[in-house]
């Protein structure tokens, strides 16, 4: 199924294929086949969860998955191959490339492009609406070994 993004309820998203990290300038990182990524924007090890959502009691709230925001691959891109995790200490989780998001009530989003709140406090999670920048988000991001 190539890049495959699973949103846990009230939890992380768990990611499998193949993951490029890079930064915003376009600098690979990290290369990854799996990872489970903060959504509730406390980890101490972002941007992977640490199991801090449970104690926190981060929930996805009622409007959850509501309002699918997956764009597709723009014309002639390929349709498989790596999908890049832009990483930065302030905003989403910005996915780019072919993807598929299975949202917590098993629903999937295919296409080339999204943006996954790992601020915690999108009012239409997953999905980020840029609430991050009303609360001032930043976490430092650190690279995993
Ligand atoms: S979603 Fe698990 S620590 Fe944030």
């Amino acid at each position: 199924m190539g890049n495959v993004f699973r949103i846990q309820r009230d939890g992380p998203v768990l990611a499998q294929g193949d993951l490029v990290l890079a930064t915003e300038d376009g600098t690979v990182l990290r290369r990854l086949q799996q990872a489970a990524f903060c959504r509730c924007g406390k980890s101490g090890h972002a941007p992977l969860c640490d199991g801090t959502h449970r104690k926190v009691g981060f929930a996805d709230g009622p409007d959850a998955g509501g309002k699918v925001r997956v764009d597709p691959l723009p014309e002639g891109a390929p349709e498989d191959g790596p999908v890049t995790i832009v990483l930065k200490a302030t905003g989403s989780l910005r996915l780019v490339g072919p993807l598929t998001v299975v949202d917590a009530d098993g629903r999937e989003h295919a296409g080339g492009r999204a943006s996954i709140c790992r601020c915690g406090a999108s009012r239409t999670k997953p999905w980020c609406d840029n609430t991050h920048r009303e609360i001032g988000f930043e976490v430092e991001v650190k690279i995993p070994p």
